[in-house]
């Protein structure tokens, strides 16, 4: 099983939108994912209209709540856990014992799906924490214009502190450069500065699409939207790319 924070600490780089489209391209392709939404914000909560009885609050904070009560299945191939209250979950952890690897012990039941896919608030916090010493994968979004790189370097150096503070490897596999604009010269200088530090790992562009507006509006991802919007294509790619990436330590 595949453990992914999706994380960026710069807000709207496309995090919500890359993770939702993900999951909906490798439910496609017969994987099964467990979405996770960890950020207070609770956008991939509204953007599904998922709820539950007990969701990612109930699981930080109260020691007796299984994982198994705040899953809900969305579809075929796709659970969800919702996020509510996490601002109030974040100040209840701050107190307690063990508090960055809460989620981690939290989930491990947790075994049943070939992707976990976490949502991470576009924050320095606890709840990335959480998120970062359970995962052993990171993908990040990084929006391609002229500060995109910026927030890359500072995740990086979170990921290398998180690495070294915690002895807890884990590794950057995927940068996923979004809303990329062909006719735009910052766009391509942005992708031509990510791929020369980062090479390797620099997953093909999600290509600037007005469709992925209408998301939140119809509460569906773009491949159930349109399948063969440009965005929808490019994340298809993406999902290819990481289901042939297999580590070692998998
Ligand atoms: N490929 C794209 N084409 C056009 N718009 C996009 C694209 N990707 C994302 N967006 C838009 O950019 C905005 C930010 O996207 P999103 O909410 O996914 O970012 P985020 O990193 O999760 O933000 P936050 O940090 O607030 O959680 C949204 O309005 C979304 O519709
Ligand atoms: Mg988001």
């Amino acid at each position: 099983m595949r453990k992914i924070a999706v994380v960026n600490l710069k807000g709207g780089v496309g995090k919500t939108t890359t993770t939702v489209n993900l999951a909906f391209a490798l439910a496609l392709k017969d994987k099964r994912v467990l979405l996770v939404d960890l950020d207070p914000q609770a956008n991939l909560t509204l953007m599904l209209c998922v709820s539950s009885q007990k969701t990612m609050y109930d699981l930080l904070v109260n020691e007796e709540t299984h994982v198994s009560e705040c899953i809900v299945n969305y579809k075929e191939n796709i659970d969800v856990i919702p996020s509510k209250n996490l601002d109030k979950a974040e100040l209840i952890l701050a107190g307690l014992p063990g508090r960055e690897t809460v989620l981690k012990r939290k989930f491990e039941p947790v075994f049943n799906y070939d992707f976990v896919l976490i949502d991470c608030p576009p924050s320095n916090t606890l709840l990335n924490y959480n998120a970062l010493l359970y995962a052993n994968e990171v993908f990040i979004p990084v929006s391609t214009d002229y500060l995109g790189i910026t927030g890359l370097r500072k995740v990086v150096k979170l990921i290398d502190e998180i690495n070294s503070l915690f002895k807890h490897p884990v590794n950057i596999s995927a940068i996923i450069p979004t809303m990329f604009d062909q006719r735009s010269k910052i766009s391509k200088e942005s992708l031509d500065e990510i791929k020369k530090g980062f090479n390797g790992v620099v997953m093909n562009p999600v290509r600037v699409n007005a469709i992925v507006k209408d998301m939140a509006k119809q509460g569906k991802s773009i491949l159930e939207i349109d399948k063969k919007s440009r965005a929808a294509k490019d994340y298809l790619k993406i999902a290819d790319s990481i289901i042939s990436t297999e580590f070692e330590f998998f």
